[in-house]
């Protein structure tokens, strides 16, 4: 995968054959990103078809951080349909490149996934959000400074988080939205970076999908992308951050989570 002259998507082709070999499943239908907090739902969606070490895929590598599984699963849910989890996101801060950050997306893409669903933890501007929030992303400010395009690739990135599926998730539940601001991490921002996020127009401070988001747009996908408001973003309460509270908003939200996005995933796949 990273070898300059390999085509990334025909590594996604070879990963997803390898996917359609050990799941027994020739198409999945949703694929779903799990972040910080979101883990419990792939429990609550169906019956697990499969559980795959994502060391086993072609183009995966081992996951950096403890609470990222590192496993991609199948699972097949009650209206008949095909989910692929991936338990393994590789970080842009990981310092892998930008090909590595979206091999599971155009991964996702090769299995036949439609739709493709981005969630994480993620750091709060407006003060309203407890800790444990979920906001719906409505677009995203992409602040690496990278993209997952190679060459002239023009992609349009209007409606990227799609009105469509946002609406649907509106009707089992109103939630807040906001412009996701992907930031390189994996430091925090600055209270100073933080009020400059909000200065351009953003709401939601992390360190993920945007870039997966423009993959996703790229290889034909629609998005429905989901932050979980862990903490507020520096400056915007007096407390400073640590990865622990992170964590613990995250185990705290993950029931109420878990059955907001097995509800979303089921209207989704109805439609
Ligand atoms: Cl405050 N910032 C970023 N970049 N990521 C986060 C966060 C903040 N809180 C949780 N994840």
């Amino acid at each position: 995968l990273d070898a300059p002259d390999s085509d990334p998507r025909e590594v996604a082709q070879q990963a997803a054959a390898v996917i359609a070999e050990l799941t027994g499943v020739a198409r999945h239908d949703i694929a779903l990103t799990l972040g910080s907090g979101w883990g419990k739902a792939a429990d609550e969606l169906g019956e697990t078809v499969a559980l795959i070490p994502a060391a086993e895929i072609p183009g995966f590598s081992k996951p950096a951080l403890a609470g990222h599984s590192g496993t991609i699963r199948s699972i097949r849910l009650a209206n008949g349909k095909h989910a692929l989890i991936i338990g393994a996101r590789t970080h842009y801060y990981e310092g892998h490149g930008v090909r590595r950050v979206v091999h599971s997306v155009r991964t996702a893409a090769a299995t036949g996934a439609s739709i493709m669903v981005l969630t994480n933890g993620a750091g709060g501007l407006n003060p309203a959000w407890a800790p444990g929030t979920p906001v719906l992303i409505r677009d995203h400010i992409n602040l690496t400074a990278d993209s997952p395009l190679e060459g002239a690739t023009f992609v349009d990135l209007t409606d990227l988080y799609s009105q469509r599926l946002r609406q649907l998730v509106h009707g089992i539940e109103t939630l807040d939205e906001g412009v996701y601001v992907q930031f390189r991490g994996p430091h925090y921002e600055t209270p100073a970076e933080v009020k400059m996020a909000g200065i351009i127009g953003g709401d939601i401070v992390g360190m993920s999908t945007a870039l997966e988001a423009i993959a996703a747009r790229e290889a034909g996908m629609e998005v429905l992308g989901l932050s979980l408001i862990t903490n507020p973003a520096a400056g915007i309460s007096p407390t400073p951050l640590n990865h622990e509270e992170v964590i613990a908003a995250g185990k705290a939200a993950e029931d109420r989570l878990a059955r907001l996005l097995a509800d979303a995933v089921t209207k989704v796949t109805s439609e």
